[in-house]
């Protein structure tokens, strides 16, 4: 069986790019009979981004009751929190210990916050923590815990999965043959969704879309969306937008057709929102009852999230104590 896995940091709350980059992508993937599916909360990366444990824990919950409300079925898919998951932070160690610093100064989030430090003439090091620094070796332990073939993620996670395979390899290379190298696996369109002012939608640029917010609340936000100055009746350019991008995101490709050719023929913004709006709502109005019930009892996720960790555990186990072994942790008989 083909193992798929992959995991969102719980440090915001979940928005349509999480959505259409991990979650609808993986819950697909989970419902094919040859798969073995693990999906869970990232909530030790959330420690790195985010010292606020009351944002934390809301965090966590939200992206559970996400989870379950977008159909992930508990009886396919193993669903757990990795916090509850000791064996993996074990696993971070003794990959720490085989990966090459000049690896992680290469990670793009870190030279990225270098690069920040830089331009606002700060000592480069300037607020970064070792958390940051070695974030691709936690996600390593994340994924080679459990052996993953395929992870479902956005472009932006691609890296970090390029990072896993390498360190599997260096330890595979140290140890023997323990680790089936990872790949990525990023959706058709690939392209990472765009947030409300054009940028990548992001929890860091404070624009993003929630993907259970009130029907108002979505509106709202839809129409929140930049736009370009063009009038009603003008060509406006599909590929440029981040209303048609967004569109496209759930639109059927009859549909994408469709409205690609009312871009042509000068739709109004106004109109193109409320079209974008409508489609996304028919397809959440559901979901979003089962969040706001799922959110209303979190003694019934809870239950479920214990559950998931007992199956994790027990899988991981036997071989993270294989993997104590093979560099020298052995019991004296
Ligand atoms: P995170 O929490 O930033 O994002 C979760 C998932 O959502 C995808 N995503 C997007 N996809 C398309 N368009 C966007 N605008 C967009 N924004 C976010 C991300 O690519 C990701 O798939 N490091 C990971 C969490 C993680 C993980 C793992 C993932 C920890 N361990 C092991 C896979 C396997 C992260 O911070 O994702």
């Amino acid at each position: 069986k083909e193992i798929v896995l992959t995991g969102i940091t719980t440090s915001g709350t979940p928005h349509l790019g999480n959505y259409v980059g991990a979650i609808r992508p993986a819950i697909e993937a989970s419902r094919q009979d040859n798969t073995d599916a693990y999906f869970f909360m990232a909530d030790y990366h959330a420690l790195i981004k985010c010292q606020d444990p009351a944002r934390v824990q809301q965090s966590r919950q939200e992206i559970a009751a996400t989870w379950l409300a977008c159909g992930l079925d508990t009886d396919k898919a193993t669903f757990y929190r990795q916090s509850d998951i000791p064996e993996i932070a074990e696993l971070n160690w003794l990959l720490t210990c085989v990966t090459s610093k000049g690896l992680m100064n290469r990670a793009h989030a870190y030279k990225g916050a270098v690069d920040a430090n830089l331009a606002d003439s700060q000592d480069p090091d300037f607020g970064i923590t070792m958390g940051l620094f070695c974030y691709p070796v936690l996600m390593a332990a994340d994924i080679l815990a459990f052996n993953a073939n395929k992870v479902p993620v956005g472009r932006d996670q691609i890296q970090h999965i390029e990072m896993a395979r390498d360190i599997a390899g260096r330890f595979n290379h140290l140890f023997g043959q323990h680790f089936t190298l990872p790949e990525a696996v990023v959706g058709e369109e690939g392209s990472i969704l765009k947030g409300l002012d054009g940028r990548k939608m992001s929890k860091s640029y404070n624009n993003t879309i929630p993907l259970f917010d009130t029907e108002k609340k979505l509106q709202k936000g839809i129409n929140k969306i930049k736009t370009n100055l063009l009038e009603p009746g003008e060509a406006k350019d599909p590929n440029d937008s981040t209303v048609f991008d967004i569109y496209k995101a759930f639109a059927t490709p009859e549909q994408t057709a469709e409205m690609r050719q009312k871009f042509a023929d000068g739709i109004a913004w106004g109109q193109a929102k409320k079209e974008l709006f409508e489609l996304i709502n028919g397809q959440l109005a559901e979901p979003r009852e089962k969040y706001l019930e799922l959110m209303a009892n979190p003694a019934q996720v809870e239950e479920i999230l214990q559950a998931g960790a007992e199956k994790a555990r027990a899988r991981v186990r036997g071989f993270i104590s294989d993997l104590r072994n093979a560099v020298g942790l052995v019991n004296f008989k």
